[in-house]
């Protein structure tokens, strides 16, 4: 077999086989195809598409180039989650311990954030002691007993996509619905849980610009997914404005804490509780209804909390932060921004948010960076709220005065005021069975 001829096919929109593909992905990952002919390939994708069945051929290759995990010794129908990323992004801190106190299983491997969407290890790493790198019978028998257990990707998991995924950053290749697609879904299926819930985002901070896009990543997702024997779903969500009110690492576990602890409700718990919801369902607990229900008192009696404590516990990290959350780190400096008139928040570009927080050094640009877990930004009012002259806007968290009032200048920027009430949007414009 030929990497040009395979090229030329893709340019020519000749579908190429199941055979052709798990060989192209084998050389490849085997460093048998140079890069520069991997990246016309992906731009050849890019340019003219794959068939939905390339697509699921190019996934399950890709899930098969390196190891995948057996979950059956947790004992108990699993689910996994997965967002497409968005910023202030931090439903599964909620959804994973509210699924655990219900009686589901989620295991649960995440990433780290890169450019200016953040990564849900980061910010569980903020908790002091905390560790993500546990061996693989750590992880299995820490969702047997507590039901969640959230690590950083390790292992040998889905090397190809490894080596694409930089390619694809180098090539301008990323935003590309079946490369997408077989990226998050080879890594999904590698893991191994029964079930699984996407939430695929659309707007100015997501890959997705409107939800007819993430529709359509959303429906082959699912349509992967059952094609590999899974239960899956997708909800299709709004991320035109970062997701609660708090963003930056230690802000946004101090913002679920705060909501576990019944202290806080925003549209972050609605949509937390809606996924975790879904994920019931698929685990088998009952229908929507029902397991919006328990979703809701598992939140509400404290018990999401103690699942939250009982993993973070288990995980090395200061469970004391659970009812103290002083103890997470803390920015030195911070600069508060107020309404210059009266009116009505009318948008808060959740892009600019992103952006503003790198700069606080709340996120990285290359994969060495360090992170200063305590900067970031909170919001006092969500899109749609009357403000007045004078009334706090948002507060700005950083390391120096100077920082601050950079990021502050940014997010000035992305919030606008107007005179009129914008329509409300519904955070979940769908779902997909
Ligand atoms: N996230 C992934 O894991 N892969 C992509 O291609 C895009 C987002």
């Amino acid at each position: 077999m030929q990497t040009y001829d395979l090229i030329q096919k893709t340019r020519r929109l000749e579908p190429l086989t199941e055979t052709e593909l798990r060989w192209l992905v084998r050389s490849f990952t085997e460093g048998g195809i140079p890069d520069y002919m991997m990246s016309a390939w992906l731009m050849a994708v890019c340019c003219q598409g794959l068939t939905i069945e390339e697509t699921a051929n190019l996934t399950l290759a890709m899930r098969d180039s390196g190891d995948c995990l057996d979950l059956s010794g947790i004992g108990g129908v699993t689910v996994d989650k997965h967002s497409t990323g968005g910023i202030g992004d931090k439903t599964t801190l909620l959804v994973a311990p509210i699924v655990a106190a219900c009686g589901g299983f989620v295991p649960k491997m995440s990433g780290r954030g890169l450019g200016f969407t953040g990564g849900t290890i980061d910010k569980l790493e903020s908790i002091p002691g905390f560790s993500t790198s546990l061996s693989t019978e750590e992880f299995l028998a820490q969702t047997r007993e507590i039901g969640c257990c959230v690590i950083a990707q390790s292992g040998n998991l889905t090397p190809a996509d490894k080596k694409m995924y930089a390619l694809r950053n180098l090539t301008a290749t990323v935003d590309s619905i079946p490369l997408i697609c077989a990226s998050i879904m080879s890594k999904k299926l590698a893991l191994g849980a029964d079930c699984i819930l996407l939430d695929v985002k659309y707007g100015s901070g997501a890959f997705m610009k409107t939800p007819q896009e993430a529709e359509i990543l959303a429906s082959l997702m699912v349509d992967v997914g059952k094609a590999a024997g899974k239960q899956c779903r997708a909800v299709i969500t709004d991320m035109n404005a970062p997701l609660g009110a708090n963003v930056g690492n230690a802000l946004e576990v101090a913002e679920i804490i705060s909501m576990l602890r019944g202290e806080s409700r925003n549209t972050l718990t609605e949509l937390s509780l809606a996924l975790a919801a879904q994920m019931l369902v698929l685990s088998g607990k009952g229908d929507v209804i029902e397991c919006r229900r328990m979703a809701e008192e598992a939140l509400t009696s404290g018990r999401a909390l103690d699942k939250l404590r009982a993993m973070i516990a288990a995980q090395h990290g200061d469970a004391a932060v659970c009812d103290d959350v002083q103890r997470l780190p803390q920015a030195k400096e911070r600069v508060t921004v107020t309404a210059e008139s009266d009116g009505f928040i009318t948008g808060i570009q959740s892009e600019e948010v992103g952006l503003a927080c790198l700069g606080l050094g709340a996120g990285r640009t290359a994969g060495h960076d360090t992170i200063d877990f305590g900067a970031g930004v909170t919001f006092a009012h969500f899109v749609g709220d009357e403000v007045h002259a004078g009334d706090a806007l948002f507060t700005v968290y950083g390391s120096s005065v100077s920082l601050c009032e950079q990021a502050a200048a940014r997010l000035r920027k992305a919030v606008t005021i107007g005179t009129e009430a914008p329509e409300q949007v519904p955070m979940i414009y769908r779902i997909v069975e």
